[in-house]
């Protein structure tokens, strides 16, 4: 089965069947996408699906997240103005839940990066999702990978203070505007603190998810181990996720300059130590999708490595060739 987004479907073959958030059966397996069932599917917030395909009739595409709770978390972001935060804690969990329950669906990565754009919403829940699956791995216990899950989802509900003509501009910000959209941390913080029973560390993460290992970051230009650790993680998930993602102001960056400039921010804007471990732990590919590689091959993920999740198993259209890229240094995934 081959993984891949709405956007490349029309003629293909769903490959297993499709249910809605109330577990009806919206498609059937078999069926051939055409224009208007896809159009149905971005309806019902899905995005990406498995469809058959010879090259990868083995390859097991087990997504982490399952669209059920996918299109769940979806609905916390009700409006541009406002965010269901009592309903994030509950989807949080879900969502560590799903994630650490199932060890092959969190080896076969992420389902939604470079798929959703323009959004903030969406943006928010592949930084939980990363950001779980990266605290995981790092050995975080349930209690803080809870918390780290409902930090992704709310790190930005500071924007929703944030005069929406700015948000949506595509031309250059002017430096008023800037200093603007950096007021978003603070009014997050703002808005949890209007809740008494909001766990600091949810505060925390939202205040801090701007600051850098340097102290070049803000509100506060916290450095080093003075940034809250489940901050620090969600900042390296949140700028990852935002280079990866096309955006109205720019286009989606290759994996290949994405891994590059997050590496090269090690000591900088990230911690050494997460920026040591994120390509190690976080499964940044999905197995079943389409890569180019450096020699310009067309390729389909197979399997991933855990310890170099930048060096997937890949498998070559052109003769069906199985390559493992932690041993092919002079191979590397580009897009
Ligand atoms: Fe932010």
């Amino acid at each position: 089965m081959k993984f891949q987004t709405l956007d490349n479907c029309i003629g293909t073959v769903l490959a297993s069947d499709i249910t809605d958030d109330n577990n009806r059966l919206i498609l059937k397996s078999g069926i051939v996408l055409t224009e208007k069932i896809i159009n149905r599917l971005r309806n019902f917030g899905i995005y990406c699906i498995g469809v058959e395909d010879p090259i990868s009739q083995d390859i097991d595409v087990t997504q982490p997240v399952s669209n059920k709770t996918m299109i769940e978390a979806a609905s916390i972001y009700t409006n541009q103005n406002s965010i269901d935060v009592d309903k994030a804690f509950s989807i949080a969990e879900k969502l560590v839940d799903e994630i650490t329950c199932n060890n092959s669906a969190m080896s076969n990565g992420l389902q939604i990066i470079k798929v959703y754009d323009e959004n903030t919403s969406l943006h928010s829940i592949n930084v939980a999702i990363l950001a779980i699956m990266f605290g995981y791995n790092l050995g975080l216990n349930i209690t803080k990978l809870n918390n780290l899950a409902v930090g992704g989802l709310l790190h930005d509900i500071g924007k929703t203070k944030v005069p929406i003509e700015i948000l949506n501009k595509t031309d250059k910000l002017t430096p008023e505007e800037f200093e603007e959209i950096k007021k978003h941390p603070q009014y997050g913080w703002d808005i949890l603190s209007e809740d008494i029973l909001m766990p600091a560390t949810i505060k925390a993460i939202v205040y801090q998810h701007h600051e850098n290992w340097d102290g070049t970051g803000y509100p506060r230009h916290l450095e080093n181990y003075n940034v809250y650790e489940l901050a620090a993680i969600v900042h390296i998930c949140d700028v990852f996720d935002a280079l990866i993602s096309k955006r109205s102001y720019k286009s989606a960056f290759k994996y290949s300059d994405t891994i590059q400039y997050i590496q090269s921010q090690s000591g900088k804007m990230f911690s050494p130590y997460y920026t040591k471990y994120f390509f190690k732990f976080v499964p940044i590919f999905h197995t079943g999708t389409d890569v180019i590689l450096s020699n310009n091959e067309k390729a389909i993920v197979v399997k991933n490595n855990l310890g170099d999740m930048t060096r997937p198993t890949v498998r070559l259209y052109n003769n069906m060739e199985e390559i493992n890229l932690t041993q092919r240094e002079d191979l590397s995934i580009i897009s």
